[in-house]
């Protein structure tokens, strides 16, 4: 199967050039001006559009067991979604129960998303420790492909990782070449909040971001970067949602520290009034964590993107229908955790990024796949137009617009939280793998055609670093 994208311009991280893309076998074979393709080569015509790499979401939780209930979205809905948005890959996350084999968690997940239309990957959760944790986090990296662990620093009683947790786990991901991630949020904190909260009558959606207030996303972020550094092994932050824990990657950064920061595009464009809202349904779709914040928050965060503190974008995409949500009506800790955004993720970040002047379309790139490509080390096969790397790409119309709904959306929840935004600049076609998956509005998401991406280790950088944090350690590796 092979397909001609013709007279485009095509955009990477680094810069813009017009040229034709050809692609054949799933992968880009040639790059250039006026191609000679085979005869039986799809012709498609991208005038006055950008070429680009497929978007990756970084931070996706398809059909996520969690506080009692499923997310709604499956990995086969889901990932049919983000190709309608012009996203092309998903890193979701395995996350095991605690005293639960990350192998055995690992097994489960890898079935689940087998049903994938689009490339994923998986982030493994470290959520308590024992020499299981140690043993399986080696067949990870080394068999499975498994370069990034996450610690959940909320969710007390669950699945927190405590400081002893992260400790075991930072040794460990470094002496194997990985990176850690983090939930950045002081679980504790977090829990005697709630506590108080629910003791003087607060029990609704709106006590929400009262229990979650930025210190407690600020304290756990300098918290996490500490460790790491000392540790010596690199970090980063999902869903950086305030002023302060930008405050603390960008000091990190400043000090030659290898912090990275991703932001979610609900973060940056919604406030936290949506809690405010006195009907129950509304205010709950909005509940996850950390929560939505005042207006402020997100200037800051955009000029963390703008300098380069902020790397990524992603959308943390776990979806709840209005029932799953009445889970927590009486008492707003029990409203399950998550918003979806997938779907709409680039094309908000375009209309208010690119659009808005604050990014250029090169910026774009880097922020919705470039970056994430290279922090998770599988750039260029992902996250650039070049000859060899896989063939997902977006087409990108600049002048198409709509009205973003949940009436109109594949993502399969009942809410958006986008809802009524008005976006300029949409993918008109994407192709996953060589083959047109979306095109004008005609999805063609095959179940199980997504592939499982493995994700080398680090040596060569970290051989290094583990090589100066043996030499700093009493314990001496
Ligand atoms: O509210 C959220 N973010 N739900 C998903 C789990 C997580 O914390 O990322
Ligand atoms: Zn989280
Ligand atoms: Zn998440």
């Amino acid at each position: 199967m092979s397909v001609i994208i013709r007279g485009g311009t095509v955009v990477n991280a680094n810069g813009r050039r017009r040229a034709d893309v050809y692609c054949e076998d799933g992968k880009i074979k040639a790059i250039g001006i006026d191609l000679d393709a085979p005869s039986g080569a799809e012709e498609l015509d991208a005038g006055g559009q950008y070429v680009m790499p497929g978007g990756i979401d970084p931070h996706t939780h398809m059909q996520l067991p969690f506080m009692g209930t499923v997310a709604s979205e499956d990995f086969y809905t889901g990932t049919a979604a983000g190709l309608a948005g012009g996203t092309t890959m998903i890193i979701d996350f395995v996350i095991p129960n605690p005293q639960q084999r990350l192998m055995d968690a690992y097994r489960q997940w890898r079935e689940w998303s087998e049903k994938s239309a689009a490339d994923y990957s998986f982030h493994v959760a470290v959520t308590w420790w024992d020499d299981s944790v140690h043993a399986d986090m080696k067949t990870l990296v080394e068999d499975e492909g498994v370069n990034s662990f996450k610690h959940f620093m909320a969710y007390k009683g669950a699945i927190m990782a405590t400081d002893e947790i992260m400790y075991h786990s930072f040794r460990r991901a470094l002496e194997l070449g990985a990176i850690v991630t983090a939930h950045a949020e002081n679980g504790e904190l977090v829990f005697q909040l709630q506590k108080d909260l629910l003791e003087k009558g607060l029990t609704g959606p709106e006590a929400h971001p009262l229990s979650r207030p930025p210190k407690v996303e600020g304290e756990a972020a300098h918290r996490v970067i500490q460790f790491a550094d000392v540790v010596g092994v690199p970090v980063y932050l999902v869903h950086v949602s305030t002023r302060e824990a930008l405050g603390h990657i960008t000091r990190a950064r400043s000090e030659g520290a290898r912090v990275f920061g991703e932001v979610l595009a609900g973060h940056l464009l919604i406030d936290d009034s949506v809690y405010r809202n006195p009907d129950f349904e509304y205010a709950a779709a909005h509940v996850m964590s950390p929560p939505f914040r005042p207006k402020s928050h997100q200037d800051a965060l955009w000029k963390g993107l703008q300098s380069g503190n902020l790397q990524t974008t992603a959308t943390d995409h776990c979806c709840f229908c209005a029932d799953q949500k009445a889970m927590g009506k009486g008492d707003f800790t029990q409203i399950p955790n998550g918003t979806a955004g997938i779907e709409d993720r680039m094309a908000v970040l375009w209309t208010n990024g690119v659009n808005a002047g604050r990014l250029t379309p090169e910026e774009f790139v880097a922020a919705t796949s470039a970056n994430a490509a290279q922090i998770f080390n599988i750039f260029p096969r992902k996250g650039s137009i070049s000859v060899g790397a896989d063939a997902d790409i977006v087409v990108w119309d600049p002048s198409a617009t709509k009205t973003i709904s949940k009436n109109t959306h594949h993502q399969n929840v009942d809410f958006n939280i986008f809802e009524g935004m008005e976006v300029t600049g949409l993918a008109s076609h994407t192709l996953s793998q060589g083959a047109i998956a979306y095109a004008n509005g005609d999805l063609r998401a095959v179940n199980g055609k997504g592939r499982y991406v493995k994700r080398p280790a680090f040596h060569p950088m970290f051989d290094a670093l583990t090589k100066a944090a043996r030499a700093n350690s009493p314990r001496k590796g």
